[in-house]
């Protein structure tokens, strides 16, 4: 496997530099991580396993380690951030807190819509943003997320609040293929039809359909999946009754978004942070990484997890994912112009 390869080259590189093999194993690297799972550790030690390099991770809130990284500047230990959604790593990239990498193995596993044209950021597994719907009070669910805007859905919709990176994102996306003006007559039209004021995360708009709130829903795919497999509140249980709709088949394919990681602008355990990346496209990391929030992997051939498959199959729009946060400003300004709370 080519990650094998890389792996290769960083011992013989620590065996130059230092004369013996041994040096690999003191090798680390340093992840601020967005991202936090229990089932993350096996992730992890298979790594340190398979390469000698321990991992050390911080977690937190995106915003929280994109502002410790600020902090630290060119003190900090930090090789990877990684974070879920790439408006958010935009963010960080856009304040030169990331560096390039041109790896072959990223390059070849990754599509290339799903990372940075430059190597600034990577995505390891996708989600998609769809449209739900209560089986029982709608005979036909809107087909795209234009339709969401119908008049015939006047009073009907449940959607989070705009300020979320997941709506930010869609808005973006909706910005680089319609253009501004029609995005923002998009957005007037979503705000007429939403049932109450928007409350709650993307669990809560679901919820919103069994308790009759609402029709509609907007919610990213993993939130449904996991009430397919575990007991959440309000949601498990009721799930026969919620239709999924995977926007815009006939037309750009469903909007999609990324956990993604990139290697810091200042980063000490360079090529480490390097060998994690391509570690975290093999097909078992792959596999793993996405299964445990009920993602789709990225990388051809990998087989998508039970529950995220029984969602069924679709067309994702390919759209580079950088656009998302270019487009982020103008999203943001026309969420406020129409008042979307
Ligand atoms: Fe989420």
């Amino acid at each position: 496997m080519r990650y094998q390869t890389s792996l290769l080259n960083l011992g013989v590189t620590a065996m130059l530099t230092l004369g013996t093999a041994i040096p690999v194993l003191a090798q680390e690297v340093n992840i601020y991580s967005s991202r936090h799972y229990d089932t993350d550790e096996k992730l992890y030690s298979d790594f340190t396993d398979a390469t000698g390099i321990e991992v050390n991770r911080i977690e937190g809130e995106a915003d929280e380690l994109i502002a410790r990284l600020r902090a630290e500047g060119a003190n900090s230990p930090a090789d990877i951030l990684l974070t879920v959604d790439a408006g958010r790593i935009w963010l960080a990239d856009r304040e030169g807190l990331l560096q390039p990498v041109s790896s072959e193995v990223l390059n070849e596993r990754i599509p290339e819509h799903l990372r940075h044209p430059d190597g600034h950021w990577f995505g390891f597994s996708t989600r998609a943003r769809t449209i739900f719907y209560a089986k029982d009070r709608v005979d036909n669910p809107p087909l795209t997320y234009a339709a969401l805007a119908d008049p015939e859905w006047e009073g009907r919709l449940c959607v989070r609040s705009a300020s979320n990176i997941y709506n930010l994102s869609l808005m973006g996306a909706i910005i680089a293929h319609e253009g501004p003006d029609a995005a923002k007559t998009w957005a007037e039209g979503v705000l007429a039809n939403l049932a109450r004021p928007p409350e709650g995360g993307d669990t809560d708009q679901l919820r919103g359909l069994v308790s009759g709130v609402c029709d509609v829903a907007l919610s990213n795919t993993y939130y449904f999946a996991r009430a397919l497999d575990q007991d959440i509140d309000g949601l498990t249980g009721s799930t026969d009754g919620i239709g999924i709709v995977f926007p815009d088949q006939d037309g750009n394919g469903t909007h999609v978004n990324i956990a993604a990681a990139g290697v810091t602008a200042n980063a000490p355990n360079r090529d480490a942070a390097v060998a994690f990346l391509e570690y975290l496209t093999s097909p078992s990391a792959q596999e793993f990484f996405a299964n445990q929030n009920y993602e789709f992997p990225v990388v051809e051939g990998v087989e998508t997890g039970p529950v995220a498959a029984s969602l069924g199959d679709f067309k994702s729009d390919t759209l580079n994912l950088n656009a998302l946060g270019e487009n982020q400003p103008d999203a943001q300004r026309i969420f406020n112009e129409v008042g979307f709370p």
